[in-house]
């Protein structure tokens, strides 16, 4: 997989249970994987369609460092699917440790906001997902 961003867990990232909240490790996660599918697409024009099961294995508290990784797990006509972990960086052993799974469909649209059809050169740079 490909690290697409990292984000620090501050104290106004923690719900109720001093526990990273949920809906902020989503948001990451979406604006890491659309940032990623953009570069892969060639499109700045890239939506988020369906997130599949989203698994939070274990928490993240204040301070945390967590990587976002990425990877293209299968292209449609207008969509792309990539698998998505977030994972937990121990400073001083640099071990990572999975905190949350998903898979994300993404649609290419035009300025109208329609879906449209992802360039072949693109999918061309995947044989393997054809
Ligand atoms: C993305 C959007 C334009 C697609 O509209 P639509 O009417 O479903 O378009 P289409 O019927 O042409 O389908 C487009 C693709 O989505 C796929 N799709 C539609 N519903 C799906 C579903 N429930 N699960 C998986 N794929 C689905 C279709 O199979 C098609 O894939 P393909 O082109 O690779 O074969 C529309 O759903 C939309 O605008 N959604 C909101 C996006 C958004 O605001 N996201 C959050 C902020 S970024």
């Amino acid at each position: 997989m490909q690290l697409l961003a990292t984000n620090v867990c501050k104290k106004q990232d923690l719900g109720v249970h001093n526990n990273l909240f949920g809906g902020t490790m989503l948001s990451w996660i979406d604006e890491a994987a659309v940032a990623f599918v953009n570069e892969v697409c060639y499109s700045p024009n890239m939506v988020t369609l369906k997130m599949d099961e989203v698994f939070f294995r274990s928490p993240v508290k204040e301070n945390n460092l967590i990587k976002i990784y990425g990877q293209v797990a299968k292209f449609g006509n207008s969509t792309i699917v990539i698998n998505v972990e977030a994972r937990k960086f121990n400073v001083y052993s640099h071990e990572e440790a999975s905190v949350c799974t998903t898979r994300i469909t993404f649609v290419r649209i035009d300025d109208d906001g329609a879906a449209i059809p992802i360039a072949k050169h693109v999918k061309d740079k995947y044989p393997d997902l054809q």
